[in-house]
Order: C-alpha cells, then structure tokens, then sequence
C-alpha cells in the first residue's frame, strides 16, 4: 500500500502472544521503558501494538470507542504520548465485524467491531496518535466474498484521516482468494499468510490453528513475489522466547522471519528476555537483511528433501543466503554464487551469526545442523541475473 510508511518490514512488539487478554497500561509502559533500555528501540523495534482486550465493552452514547477504564485508566491518548515520548510508535487492534476475536469466543464482553463505525473509529486513533493498526477478520465479520471490500473500507478511513497509519490485516488465513495466495499490496501494508504462530517447531498443521515454525515457513516461502516497500507479507508476530523450541530453532524462526522479509514483531515478554532470547532478537546482521531499503523477500534458490536455500537480494548488490534445514540430522548443504545472482570469482561471506568471514571463488556451503539456518550475508563481485522475483499481479478480485 502506498501510504508513506511501512518501506521496510514494521517492527515492534505485541501484547497477543504472552499476554492474550491479560493486558494493562503498566504493562504496555514497563515494556516500552525495557525497549529503550535494552536496545530493542535503537535497533528498529519501534511499533507497540496493543491487540485485542483493550477497549471498553460498550461504545460511549455518541458511538465512539472507549477505553477499559479499569485496564488503562489513563486513557489511549495518555498512552499514545507515552510511546512517543520514547521514541516509539503506538499500535492499536481492532475488527471489521461487530465482535473482537475475544468478544466472538467470549472471552471478553461485548460487541465493539468497526463494523459500520469505520471512519469514525479511525478518525478517534488518529486523535489518539495512533501510528499502527492491526485490523483482525474473527467469526462474525461477514461473509468471504466481503474481505476486500471490508479492509478496503478501513483503509480508506486511515488515508481520510492524514496520519500515516501502518495498516496490519488478518484475513484469519485460509479462505479461498483472500487467503495467503491473494497480494493484498493494494489494501494494506501487512498481511498475515497464515493461522496463529505457536511456539513449536512443528504442530503438523498445514492450514489449521495452530502452527509452528516449519508450517508457516512452508507456506510463505513461495509467497516471496508479493512482497515490497510498502507491503510484505506476515507470517504472524514472533515467538522468540517463548520456549518450546531449541536454541536453534528459536535462531532459525528469526533468521527465516529476516530474510522473507517479514515484519519483525516481538511476541515474548521483553522486561525479562534471557541471554539466548535478547542475543537472537538483537541480531543486527539479520535486521540489517530485513530492513534493507528494496524491500525484497528472500526467493527460493534450490530445494532438496525439504532443504532450502533463500537468497535476499541487498540495495548495495550484497545477497543474504539462507541454508536452512528441517530435516532431522545435520546435512552439508551448498549453493553457488552464481546461483544467488552473484558474479565474479572472489567473494566474502559474512556469517550473520558468528561474524566469522571466509572467501570462496564462487562454492556457498555449510554444515547445518538439524532445524538450524546458517545465513551468509555474501560480497563482491558483481550482480549477475537475480533470482528476485517481480511482485505478483492480485491473484483474486476477492470473489470465491
Ligand atoms: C487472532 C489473531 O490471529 C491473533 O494474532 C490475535 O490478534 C487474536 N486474534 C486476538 O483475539
């Protein structure tokens, strides 16, 4: 979406993944206070988004959105000039349909959804300084063939409003033609290509609620054409830190997040990050891959027995290589510089997680061990032809 914002993947963090419902304004300003102390800021987490469970279950008597008074008593604009104060941005959650995810299970009161409040919903974030939205599709917001139509309306309240507004959709995933296979560049400037992330490596669900790493990679890596300044795909917010994975695969999680491009949302609880956690979210080679200014997604060079390799073209000709293997033994897996778009005959790599810089003529290789990712951040030589891909054309008019 051409809206000024979102050139590179957003990043921030999001209340959903280790709060749910459980979520207060202290909360949200110790966690903005520990992402301006610990760094997270100064390296580009910048969105704080607020997701579902925030509101009052009662619109006001003119219609407007409330504030739980008791969760967040210094109200949404108090908030908002908290974050801003420090540097960050502010996010905010909200439905097209009349009920929240929480409020169609139940697992919160009332019936609060922008449904026929669009403009006046968005004009009341952007008068809480609202710099994000995540607009969530839960049961209840109408029928399929209205997707479009219904993320299109809210993103014509945003751009009404004047302020630049990141605007995150959930087509809540699977459905035909607005699901993962539909580029929603034209409506938004995220959108989410799968169901929920859990903090496993591999739930066995290719379509269902809920899936691990593995699944989701799975289905966005070949989604790797519709994404570009402006507008990426969202493999769902991270779960770095949750536990429920190793080491390694908590490092795989955040090195395929990178190089596809995706928007880098903390999900765990940064007040309280353990070395491993901080160490792995803090990777500043691998932000620097995912924020760089083209915007491109990695695109798969090769596959063999379910092993990957992603190559990232960079604005200064540099590639970002991904080996990345979810296959239960280590396996040596190699490409080619001139696989990757490269050419010329002397190259450095650039180990994104140890540093560690070798030469080669042109053989890209490494032992890699079980569900791990080794990426190489490759220079020199020239630019050979590009692996990228051109963005896909809107697969869908958005009817079934
Ligand atoms: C479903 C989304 O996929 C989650 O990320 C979260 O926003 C919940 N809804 C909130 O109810």
């Amino acid at each position: 979406l051409e809206n000024g914002v979102a050139r590179t993947p957003p990043m921030g963090w999001n209340t959903w993944n280790t709060f749910a419902c459980n979520i207060n304004e202290t909360l949200i300003r110790q966690t903005a206070d520990a992402m301006v102390s610990n760094g997270m800021r100064d390296l580009g987490y910048q969105y704080v988004v607020v997701d579902d469970c925030w509101f009052d279950p009662n619109r006001d008597g003119a219609g407007n959105l409330q504030p739980n008074l008791s969760r967040f008593p210094s109200g949404m604009k108090a908030l908002g000039d908290y974050l801003h104060a420090r540097g960050l941005k502010f996010g905010i959650y909200q439905v097209p349909g009349a009920r929240t995810c929480a409020q169609s299970v139940g697992t919160y009161p009332g019936s609060t959804g922008s449904l026929g409040h669009e403009v006046q919903d968005a004009n009341q974030f952007a008068a809480w300084g609202v710099d994000y939205l995540k607009y969530d599709w839960c049961s209840g917001s109408g029928t399929i063939n209205d997707q479009v139509a219904s993320f299109a309306k809210m993103r014509d309240a945003l751009r009404a409003t004047g302020r630049p507004i990141v605007y995150s959709i959930n087509s809540n995933s699977f459905h035909c033609c607005t699901g993962p296979q539909r580029s929603w560049t034209d409506v938004s400037n995220m959108w989410r290509t799968t169901e929920d992330i859990t903090n496993r490596w591999d739930t066995g669900n290719t379509n269902g609620y809920p899936m691990g790493i593995k699944n989701i990679i799975d289905i966005n890596v070949p989604l790797a054409g519709h994404a570009g300044p402006g507008g990426f795909t969202d493999p769902d917010m991270m779960v770095v830190g949750r536990g429920g994975m190793t080491d390694t695969e908590m490092r795989t999680h955040f090195a395929m997040w990178a190089v596809m491009a995706a928007p880098l949302i903390a999900g765990n609880d940064v007040r309280s990050m353990d070395a491993a956690t901080s160490t792995i979210l803090k990777n500043s080679r691998l932000i620097a891959v995912n924020q760089d200014s083209l915007g491109l997604q990695g695109v798969q060079v090769s596959i063999d027995s379910g092993r990957r390799v992603l190559a990232k073209r960079l604005s200064n000709g540099d590639v970002a290589v991904a080996l990345y293997n979810p296959g239960s033994g280590a396996a040596t897996m190699s490409t080619t510089a001139a696989a990757i778009g490269k050419s010329g005959s002397s190259f450095t790599l650039t180990d994104a997680w140890t540093g560690a810089t070798s030469t080669t003529s042109g053989t890209i290789s490494a032992n890699v061990p079980s569900h791990g990712t080794v990426v190489y951040r490759v220079s020199g030589g020239g630019t050979g032809p590009s692996p990228t891909s051109s963005r896909l054309v809107s697969s869908s008019s958005g009817r079934c």
